[in-house]
C-alpha cells in the first residue's frame, strides 16, 4: 500500500516535481498533499504518477505531462504540438502592451502563436483591442483556440505563413511576434526541453535568421503609420535584428532586456 509520501519517494525526482504529479493525478491542491502525506492511495493513481514519472526521468518536460503552464497569470494548455511558453516572452508582452497603451481599441497582430499565449494575455490585458493571430501549425491553432475560449479571450484566428494567413483587408496598430530563431546547427536544440519540443517552433531550419527577416520585410504593408512592430529573438541576435528594422524603414528602434539582462526583445515603429 502506498501513501502519497512513499509516492514522492518512489518517483525518483525531485520533491517539487514529484508532488506537482501527484497533484495533477488526484487533482488535489499542494495543501490536501501535504495534510495526507499518510493517507493510503488507490492502486490506480499510483501506477498512472509512476508512469509520468518514468517519462520525466526521461526527459519530457513537467508542462507537457501535466497539460499546462503559467504565462502572465493565466493557465495554458500546452501539448506537444506547441511551444511551451517561457517568462522571457513576458517581456514581449509587456513591450506590446505599452506600445498600444495609449490607443484605444488598437488592433494588434501575434505572429507564430503556438499556444496563443501572447495573443491571449494582449486580449486579456485590453479588451477593447482586436486582436489576430497566425500560425503555420493548424495543431497549435486548436491548442490556442481551447486556450482562449477557457479563458474568456477574443482572438482571430487565422491559418497560414506568416501575413500570407491573413485576409487582404485591414492593417495593425502593433505586430508582435516570438517566431523561431534559433540556429539549426545549435546544441541546445538536442538538449533539456527543446528535444520535445515541436522543431518547427524552434528552428528556421537554417541561421536562425529567416523568420525575423521574413516578418520584418513584411511589417510595413501591414501596419498603420505609427504601428510598432516588436519581436523576441536570440540574445545574440539584437544587433542584426536592429540593423534589419532601420534598413526595413523603422524608426525609434530599441532592444529590451529580459529579467536576466539579456538582449531578448527588439522592436521599433513606423
Ligand atoms: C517560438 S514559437 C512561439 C509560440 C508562442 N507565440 C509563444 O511565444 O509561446 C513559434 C511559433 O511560430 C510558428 N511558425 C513557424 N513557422 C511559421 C510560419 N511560417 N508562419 C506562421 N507561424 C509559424 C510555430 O508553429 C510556433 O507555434
Amino acid at each position: 500500500m502506498q501513501t502519497v509520501d512513499t509516492l514522492v519517494q518512489m518517483c525518483g525526482l525531485p520533491r517539487l516535481e514529484a508532488r506537482m504529479l501527484i497533484e495533477h493525478v488526484l487533482r488535489q491542491p499542494r495543501a490536501w498533499l501535504l495534510a495526507h502525506g499518510t493517507d493510503a492511495l488507490a492502486p490506480e493513481p499510483v501506477t498512472t504518477v509512476l508512469s509520468l514519472a518514468a517519462s520525466r526521468r526521461q526527459g519530457v518536460p513537467m508542462a507537457y505531462l501535466v497539460g499546462h503552464r503559467e504565462f502572465m497569470g493565466h493557465r495554458f494548455t500546452v501539448s506537444p504540438d506547441v511551444l511551451i511558453p517561457r517568462p522571457e516572452t513576458e517581456l514581449l508582452v509587456d513591450v506590446a502592451l505599452t506600445a498600444v497603451a495609449t490607443r484605444s481599441a488598437p488592433a494588434m497582430l501575434d505572429l507564430g502563436t503556438g499556444s496563443g499565449a501572447v495573443a491571449i494575455s494582449l486580449a486579456l490585458a485590453r479588451p477593447d483591442a482586436r486582436v489576430v493571430a497566425t500560425d503555420l501549425s493548424v495543431a497549435a491553432l486548436t491548442v490556442a483556440q481551447g486556450n482562449a475560449q477557457a479563458l474568456g479571450a477574443r482572438v482571430q484566428w487565422w491559418h497560414g505563413s506568416w501575413y500570407e494567413a491573413l485576409p487582404s483587408e485591414g492593417r495593425f496598430d502593433l505586430i508582435a511576434s516570438n517566431p523561431p530563431y534559433i540556429h539549426m546547427d545549435d546544441a541546445h536544440l538536442q538538449q533539456g526541453d527543446l528535444r520535445f519540443e515541436p522543431a518547427s517552433a524552434l528552428t528556421d531550419g537554417a541561421d536562425g535568421l529567416t523568420a525575423l527577416r521574413q516578418i520584418i520585410a513584411g511589417a510595413c504593408a501591414h501596419l498603420n503609420t505609427g504601428g510598432q512592430l516588436w519581436l523576441e529573438h536570440g540574445y545574440d541576435q539584437a544587433e542584426p535584428v536592429r540593423q534589419m528594422l532601420v534598413q526595413a524603414g523603422f524608426a525609434v528602434v530599441r532592444t529590451e532586456v529580459d529579467l536576466a539582462g539579456l538582449p531578448r526583445v527588439t522592436g521599433g515603429s513606423l
